[in-house]
C-alpha cells in the first residue's frame, strides 16, 4: 500500500496496514507532528488533512486514507520552508503553550483560511469546534487566525 504524504509517496508495510492513520504517521513513517490525545475523534490532537480538509486520524483506518492527499504539520510549509501564513501568525501571536493540541489547531485553521480567506467569528468557532486546548491558548488562536486572514 501507498500513501501520499506531504507531497511524497510513502510505502506502508503490510504489518502496518490495519491501523488508524495516526500510527502508521507516528510509528511507522516518523512524522510525530499529530498527537495521541484521546483516541476517540474528540480532542483534536491527532488532526491531518485529507485533500485539504480536517480529518482527525486517531480512528482514521489508513485504508481509507490510500489515494488522498495527507498533509500532516510536517508538510504545511511550502517546500523552501518558507512558514504557511498560519505557522507565522502562531509565531506572531505567540500562540503555543504546551504545544501538544497546536499542530491539530494550525491545520484546521489553515484548513479553514483555505475554504473561508475571511472568516467570520462563527466560522472561526465553527472550525475550532472539538479542537481542546488544557492552556487556553484559544483566544491567541482567534487573534492569529485574524492576523492570517489580513
Ligand atoms: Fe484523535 Fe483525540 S486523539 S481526536
Amino acid at each position: 500500500m501507498e500513501l501520499m504524504v506531504n507531497g511524497e509517496r510513502r510505502g506502508v508495510a503490510p504489518e502496518w496496514q490495519d491501523e488508524a492513520l495516526l500510527w502508521v504517521l507516528r510509528e511507522h513513517l516518523a512524522l510525530t507532528g499529530a498527537k495521541y490525545g484521546c483516541g476517540q475523534g474528540l480532542c483534536g490532537a491527532c488532526t491531518v488533512l485529507l485533500d485539504g480538509r480536517p480529518q482527525r486520524s486517531c480512528l482514521l483506518p489508513v485504508r481509507s486514507a490510500q489515494g488522498r492527499r495527507i498533509t500532516t504539520i510536517e508538510g504545511l510549509a511550502g517546500p523552501d520552508g518558507r512558514l504557511h501564513p498560519v505557522q507565522q501568525a502562531w509565531l506572531d501571536e505567540r500562540v503555543p503553550q504546551c504545544g501538544y493540541c497546536q499542530a491539530g489547531q494550525i491545520l484546521a485553521c489553515a484548513a479553514l483560511l483555505d475554504q473561508h480567506p475571511r472568516p467570520t467569528d462563527a466560522q472561526t468557532t465553527d472550525a475550532l469546534a472539538g479542537h481542546l486546548c488544557r492552556c487556553g491558548t484559544q483566544q491567541r488562536i482567534r487573534a492569529a487566525v485574524k492576523r492570517a486572514s489580513g
